[in-house]
This record gives C-alpha cells, sequence and structure tokens, in this order.
C-alpha cells in the first residue's frame, strides 16, 4: 500500500468514527424544546460579537421559534435582580406561560433542580439553545445536557461573547462532545422539513420577513415582479 493509499484508508476509518461518535438526528417538532438562557438585558452588553442591533434581532428570532412551531420553551435567568438583568420584555411577552426559572447562584442552569425539572417533565430530548455567554452560560447547559444524554442545537446566532476567539473556542468545545452547532434558519428549516408542512409559505414568509430578511427579499422581489413587474432592455437574453 502506498503511503497516499494509507493516508485515504485512515482518514476513512476516523472519518467513520467521528461520524459514529455523534450519528446524524434531525429536529423533530414532537421531540424539540426551547430554552432561552439568560438572554438578559444586562448580558446583552456582554455579547460583542455581533453587531448589537443583529444581535437583538437574533435572539429575539431565537425566542419567537418555540410559538412559530408551538413546541415548549423553558426560559431561565441568572441573578436578574442584578447586574444581568430581567429577560427583554420583548421575549417575557411572547410567553406569558411559559416556566421562567430564576437562578440564584447557579451558574449552569443545570445545577438548578427547578430547571432540571422543568425539562424532564418535557419528556423531550431535543433541545435548542442560545444564552449570553456563549463560552459560560450556553456550553455549561449544552455540556450537561449532553452528558445526560440529550441531543443539543446550539442557535450560533443566538448566543454571545466579549470577542470572536471566546467564541470560536466555545464553540469547538460544545461541538467536540457533540453540540449541533446551527443557524437560526437551519433550526426552523428542520423543524419544518417541508414547505407544505404548517406553518407553510403563508405562515413562515412574514416570520423570515422579520428575521432573515436575506430570503424574505428575494419572495419580495419575484412578488413584486410578477404582480407589477415589466422586463428591461437586455433582461431578457439572461433568462
Ligand atoms: C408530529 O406529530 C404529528 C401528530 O401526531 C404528526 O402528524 C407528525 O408527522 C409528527 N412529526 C414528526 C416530524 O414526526
Ligand atoms: C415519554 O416519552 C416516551 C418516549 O417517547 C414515551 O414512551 C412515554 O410514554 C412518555 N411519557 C410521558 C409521561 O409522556
Ligand atoms: C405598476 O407599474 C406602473 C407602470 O410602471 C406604475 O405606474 C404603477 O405605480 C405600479 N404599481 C405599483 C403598485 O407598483
Amino acid at each position: 500500500m502506498t503511503i497516499s493509499a494509507l493516508c485515504i484508508a485512515l482518514t476513512a476509518v476516523v472519518g467513520i468514527a467521528i461520524a459514529d461518535a455523534v450519528p446524524f438526528e434531525r429536529l423533530d417538532i414532537n421531540n424539540s424544546v426551547l430554552l432561552i438562557v439568560d438572554e438578559q438585558v444586562g448580558l446583552y452588553h456582554v455579547a460583542r460579537d455581533f453587531d448589537p442591533t443583529l444581535f437583538y434581532n437574533n435572539i429575539l428570532a431565537h425566542s419567537a421559534i418555540g410559538n412559530i412551531f408551538d413546541i415548549p420553551v423553558i426560559m431561565t435567568t441568572s441573578a436578574q435582580e442584578g447586574p444581568n438583568g430581567p429577560l427583554p420584555r420583548e421575549i417575557l411577552e411572547m410567553y406569558p406561560n411559559a416556566p421562567l426559572i430564576r437562578r440564584n447562584g447557579e451558574v449552569n442552569a443545570w445545577d438548578n433542580a427547578e430547571f432540571r425539572e422543568a425539562v424532564r417533565a418535557t419528556n423531550r430530548t431535543q433541545m435548542i439553545v442560545g444564552g449570553i455567554v456563549t463560552d459560560v452560560c450556553t456550553s455549561f447547559l449544552s455540556l450537561s445536557l449532553r452528558a445526560e444524554g440529550y441531543s443539543v442545537w446550539a442557535n450560533v446566532e443566538a448566543s454571545g461573547t466579549t470577542t470572536e476567539l471566546l467564541r470560536d473556542t466555545a464553540n469547538l468545545r460544545m461541538h467536540a462532545a457533540g453540540v449541533q452547532l446551527v443557524s437560526w434558519f437551519a433550526i426552523v428549516m428542520d423543524l419544518m422539513r417541508d414547505w407544505r408542512n404548517p406553518p407553510g409559505t403563508a405562515g413562515m414568509l412574514p416570520v423570515i420577513e422579520k428575521y432573515f430578511p436575506a430570503y424574505a427579499f428575494i419572495a419580495k422581489s419575484h412578488g413584486a415582479a410578477v404582480q407589477n413587474g415589466t422586463i428591461i432592455d437586455g433582461e431578457q437574453q439572461l433568462l
């Protein structure tokens, strides 16, 4: 066997071993739970690895997932009477009846018995997580959930920290533990699976306009063209 053939064979073996460690698993609306972790108005200021306006949109987008798909939501805060502050009013208004577990010391939400009980009470195994900060609140909880046998999807757009180095290091750590690092769009598309499933294009496009305008503007442009468009000089040749 030549060296390169050996390398290819070894790569294949290692590749299979890695693939087996975390089998591909899809989100299932009947088995998933949305966790909103410490997205507090004080901690928001520590999320410096995003443009602040974008990050505000991102945490609202993450929070909205529960209502879009009618999946259980659990909110938690750390020391919210102190500098970390409460969750933004916009998030609280989305879920007036969801559990909100106020931790008065535990850094890792999993260390709080009430939080663990709320997760177990859902009888679901797929946890979608977003939190501030990525390297502490999101990572600690996600790693604990993995250790307990849960599957975890970390919404990389809904967690923030001080620097890109800290974000990347935290994401590597979670990835190594089998946490799936995903975008908001990946989460909602995986939950919906097919545009003919609820909420469908009629339900999703208004949500996408709010939280993922890059895609909504394709629909706006197409809709406007069909409704009142004309082909301009030179355009016909492009079609
Ligand atoms: C979720 O449950 C509903 C109702 O039982 C079922 O129609 C649907 O196919 C399930 N979805 C998935 C992804 O299993
Ligand atoms: C919890 O989920 C398991 C597996 O889906 C199911 O067999 C069991 O009946 C559920 N228990 C409750 C209390 O819903
Ligand atoms: C449709 O196109 C016509 C001709 O360009 C224009 O006068 C009109 O304002 C357009 N209507 C809308 C709703 O954009």
